[in-house]
C-alpha cells in the first residue's frame, strides 16, 4: 500500500479502474497443494504402473510419472529429461482424437488397462468430453482419471477463446482454462454412476473420477445433444460462484481417499 502511495496519481487511478472493472470478479486462489504435487503424491504410492497423459507441453506433469507411460501432444516442448522413474515412454506427437483413432493404448501397454490418466489437452469442453469418453474405455473400474482446469477463478479465463475474446484486466491475466468446466454439470447429469471429486489444487483445480465403467456408451450416444446444449453457455460472475458452490473443491488427500485412491502428505 505504501508503494502505491508513491506512484503518480494518474497511475493510481488506472490501477483502481482495473480493480473495479476486473479484479473484484475473481475468486481467491485454491488453498491446497499444486496439482503437480498431487500427481507426484499419487505416483509415490507405487499403485500406478500404467499412465496416460493428454497434453504434455514442456513435461511438467510427465516428469512426475513413473512406470509405463503414454504421452500425447500435437506440439511437445519438453525442456528436461522426463525419463527418470519410467521403464517405457510412448510419446505420440498428434492430437488425442488422432491418437485414439489409430492406436490401441491397451496393446501398447501389453494388455494392461490404464491405472491413472491425466487429461490436460485442448481446453474446450467438447475435446475434454471426447478425451474422457476415449480414456474411460481403456481404464479399469478402479482406475483414476484426473482432469485439469475445470474450476476457473473468474469468467474471463473461462471464455472459449484463448485470445481475442473479451478484453482482460483481471488479476489472473493470461490464465486460460477455456470452458472445460462444463464437464462437471455434464457428468453430473449424464453419468451419475461415476464418483467425481473436485480438489482444491492451484491454479484452477483438479477433478478426480473413479468408479469408471469402460463399457458405458451413454456419453458417446448423447455426444451431439450435449455439445448442442452446452456450446453457447458462458459463465458470468455469479455463474462462477455458483459453479464453485455446486462443485465444492475439497482437500486433495481427503477427496482422493474417499475415491479409494489415498495419497501421503503433499
Ligand atoms: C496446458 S498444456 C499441458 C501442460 C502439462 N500437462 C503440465 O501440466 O505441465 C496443454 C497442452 O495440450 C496440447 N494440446 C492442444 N490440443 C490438443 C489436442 N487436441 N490433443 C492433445 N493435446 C493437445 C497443447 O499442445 C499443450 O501442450
Amino acid at each position: 500500500m505504501r508503494l502505491r502511495k508513491m506512484l503518480p496519481r494518474k497511475v493510481r487511478k488506472v490501477l483502481k479502474d482495473i480493480e473495479v472493472s476486473g479484479d473484484k470478479e475473481s475468486l481467491p486462489q485454491h488453498p491446497g497443494p499444486h496439482y503437480r504435487k498431487v500427481l507426484r503424491a499419487l505416483f509415490e504410492t507405487g499403485r500406478y504402473d500404467t499412465y496416460l497423459e493428454i497434453g504434455t507441453s514442456t513435461g511438467g506433469t510427465l516428469v512426475q510419472a513413473t512406470g509405463r507411460v503414454i504421452a500425447i501432444d500435437p506440439a511437445f516442448g519438453m525442456k528436461r529429461n522426463v525419463m527418470p522413474g519410467k521403464s517405457v515412454l510412448h510419446a505420440f506427437q498428434t492430437t488425442s482424437d488422432a491418437f485414439f483413432e489409430t492406436e490401441d493404448p491397451i496393446a501398447l501397454m501389453k494388455g494392461s488397462t490404464m491405472d491413472l490418466a491425466f487429461l490436460d489437452g485442448m481446453h474446450l469442453f467438447e475435446f475434454l468430453l471426447r478425451d474422457f469418453i476415449n480414456t474411460e474405455k481403456v481404464c479399469a473400474p478402479g482406475s483414476l482419471i484426473l482432469m485439469h482446469d475445470c474450476l476457473p477463478l473468474n469468467r474471463l479465463m473461462a471464455q472459449r477463446q484463448m485470445s481475442g475474446g473479451e478484453p482482460r484486466v483481471d488479476r489472473y491475466y493470461g490464465w486460460w482454462t477455456g470452458d472445460v468446466w462444463k464437464i462437471l454439470p455434464i457428468l453430473a447429469e449424464h453419468r451419475p454412476d461415476l464418483k467425481v471429486a473436485c480438489l482444491d489444487a492451484p491454479p484452477t483445480g483438479l477433478v478426480a473420477i473413479s468408479g469408471l465403467d469402460p463399457t458405458s456408451t451413454v456419453l458417446q450416444e448423447r455426444y451431439e445433444e450435449i455439445v448442442a446444449r452446452y456450446t453457447d453457455e458462458a459463465l458470468d460472475t455469479p455463474g462462477v460462484a455458483q459453479l464453485h458452490a455446486r462443485f465444492r473443491a475439497r482437500p486433495a488427500g481427503e477427496a482422493l481417499a474417499d475415491l479409494g485412491h489415498p495419497i501421503g502428505a503433499c
